[in-house]
């Protein structure tokens, strides 16, 4: 499918319209790709053909947001992050903020903001709060349920899956204990306003299809979205180039902080 400027400037335009969501700052090539196989598999000939198709109802328009960010994802993903996380970070998060409040920014289907709640549960009991959020509705159904397949588990400890995952149908469907402190919702990262007061936001594997300025632009905003002394847990190769003209420090690789004025528990720590 030949592909000319104008039919892309006249489809950004049109997803913009239609869902708030600016396909100017994510890198072109990887989504134009996308875009193109995407038309091809519903048979259109053209990009304004396919345009008119995916806005043209809510659930063609769910079905063009779920396919064009990728969703992959999994319960532990980079188990040794997490075991940083739980050793090293969260212990001086809970010293100050005894309920959490945390944000699983881009969390496709829930595990990571699942995983977040299993760690946080067995080992830091309290009334935490999670919120997850993305673009993708169907991903989001999915989180609110809590389901999962076995390559979703694969990585998950025994201690975790015995505690709190059970096996029913074929899939594995997470303790509904853990919803008690999940809660899902749509945002785009990209346009939406954000809560603040976060202690923790995991930001990971999302920001790849981002331009630099819309990457920049996003970490400026989750450092105004953290408490002081809140903390943003980055995936395992999105190190941020800005991070200290930003005001973050980097604490361990990939988890940057926003400092304490006066008392600053974490130096005090180490
Ligand atoms: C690869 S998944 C990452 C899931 C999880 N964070 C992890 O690391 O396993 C990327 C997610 O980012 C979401 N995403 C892409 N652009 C977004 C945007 N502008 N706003 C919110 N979410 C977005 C996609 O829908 C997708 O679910």
């Amino acid at each position: 499918m030949q592909v000319s400027e104008s039919d892309w400037a006249a489809h950004y335009a049109a997803v913009k319209q239609k869902t708030g969501l600016d396909l100017n700052q994510y890198k072109p090539n990887q989504l134009q790709r996308r875009i193109v196989s995407m038309a091809e598999s519903k048979q259109h000939k053209s990009l304004s053909e396919f345009s008119s198709w995916a806005l043209s109802s809510s659930e063609n328009t769910a079905w063009f947001l779920d396919r064009l960010a990728i969703n992959v994802s999994e319960l532990f993903r980079n188990p040794e992050k997490w075991e940083e996380l739980r050793l090293k970070v969260l212990p001086q998060l809970v010293k100050t903020s005894p309920r959490l409040k945390c944000w699983s920014a881009g969390c496709s289907y829930g595990a990571e903001a699942y995983t977040l709640a299993m760690i946080l549960d067995r080992n830091f009991p309290g009334a935490h709060r999670i919120v997850g959020t993305d673009i993708d509705q169907a991903a989001l159904a999915q989180a609110k349920e809590g389901r999962f397949n076995d390559s979703d588990v694969k990585g998950v400890p025994n201690e975790y899956r015995s505690q709190y995952l059970t096996k029913l149908d074929g899939e594995w469907r997470a303790n509904r204990k853990l919803a008690a402190m999940l809660e899902f919702k749509t945002q785009n990262l990209l346009g939406d306003r954000f809560d603040s007061g976060f202690d923790l936001i995991l930001c990971r594997n999302v920001v790849i299809y981002f331009t630099d300025e819309a990457k920049d632009l996003l970490y400026r905003r989750f450092f105004q979205a953290l408490k002081p002394g809140g903390v943003l847990f980055v995936g395992s190769t999105e190190r941020l180039g800005k991070a200290q003209e930003t005001g973050y420090e980097s604490i361990i690789p990939f988890f940057y902080r926003k400092p304490m004025i006066g008392n600053d528990t974490w130096r005090n720590a180490s």
